[in-house]
């Protein structure tokens, strides 16, 4: 089992290594997961004022968005990878978004003090955390008394076929290594009452989870299979270990395996994500 250093370490060069392709595939990903940022954001009670922290804000979301809804308030969007808090920052000045800043840090030692924010985002973050545990209690520790921490996760693989479609045409080329119990996946935290346990632990009150589903939609199997294997950390990394006759094998058998979602000149693929809510 690598040590939190390692995970950092692999994290940080992984998640820069994916930021062309979060960029260049930004409005899908942003229409993916725009439910998953409104059911977060409905939760957390943004006032005008609002000092919010978006920790593995990425690309900016929902940090962002809740910059927008507090023009008098503040975001800061935090993450481990510089590169993909260069993406928000130029996704903030295309919005004229001027009242947030970034923050490269990893979610387990947050250089803030106590009792800093009222309220706390971690979208698609958690699962990659070296220790899930010590970032919740950073997370309670920074937020103030009556503060709220809302975080999605991913559930199930059965349930997400946006991305299991992929994984299972690349597993049958390329050999994937199967991810340690601990070690940050993208189904990690996929267990129902994994994260509320975490909260929980950490001294919060008033937790609560709920699923949200989401959707994928792409104009062609091509542009899908296009956009997977340029975000998609697991996807790319496969990749990098195979040829290319088994690169055209992969995409063949995806391509394959997405039409039936095509309907209508489009390609709609489902997900369910679980959201946690939490008081301090
Ligand atoms: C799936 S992306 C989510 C980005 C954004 N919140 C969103 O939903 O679009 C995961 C992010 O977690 C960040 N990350 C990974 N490990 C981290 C850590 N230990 N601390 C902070 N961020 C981390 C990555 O750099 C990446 O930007």
């Amino acid at each position: 089992m690598p040590g939190g250093d390692e995970i950092r370490d692999v994290q940080r060069a992984t998640w820069a290594g994916l930021s062309a392709g979060w960029e260049k595939w930004d409005s899908v990903i942003m229409d993916q997961l725009g439910p998953v940022s409104a059911a977060i954001i409905e939760r957390l009670n943004i006032a005008a004022d609002q000092q919010h922290l978006d920790v593995a804000a990425g690309t900016g979301e929902p940090g962002l968005t809740v910059a927008r809804l507090a023009p008098g308030g503040h975001a800061v969007l935090t993450d481990l990878a510089a590169e993909m808090l260069d993406i928000a920052t130029r996704r903030a000045d295309a919005q004229g978004i001027t009242n947030f800043e970034t923050k490269v840090c990893s979610a387990d030692d947050l250089p803030f003090g106590d009792a800093t924010f009222d309220s706390i985002s971690v979208r698609f973050g958690y699962m990659f955390f070296p220790d899930v545990a010590r970032a919740t209690a950073e997370f309670a520790r920074v937020l103030k008394p009556g503060g709220r921490l809302c975080s999605s996760v991913w559930v199930k693989p059965e349930e997400n076929p946006w991305t299991t479609i992929a994984m299972q045409a690349i597993a049958a080329e390329a050999v994937l290594a199967p991810p340690g119990p601990d070690g940050p996946n993208m189904f990690r935290c996929a267990a129902p009452g994994y994260v509320s346990a975490l909260y929980q632990a950490a001294g919060l009150r008033d937790v609560a989870e709920w699923d949200v589903e989401t959707e994928l939609v792409t104009r062609s199997p091509a542009q899908y299979w296009e956009m997977i294997s340029e975000h998609v950390s697991l996807a790319v990394a496969a990749l990098q270990q195979v040829g290319e006759p088994a690169r055209e094998r992969i995409a063949k058998a995806v391509i394959a395996k997405v039409s039936p979602y095509e309907q209508d000149g489009e390609v709609r693929i489902p997900g369910v994500a679980r959201c946690i809510v939490g008081t301090k």
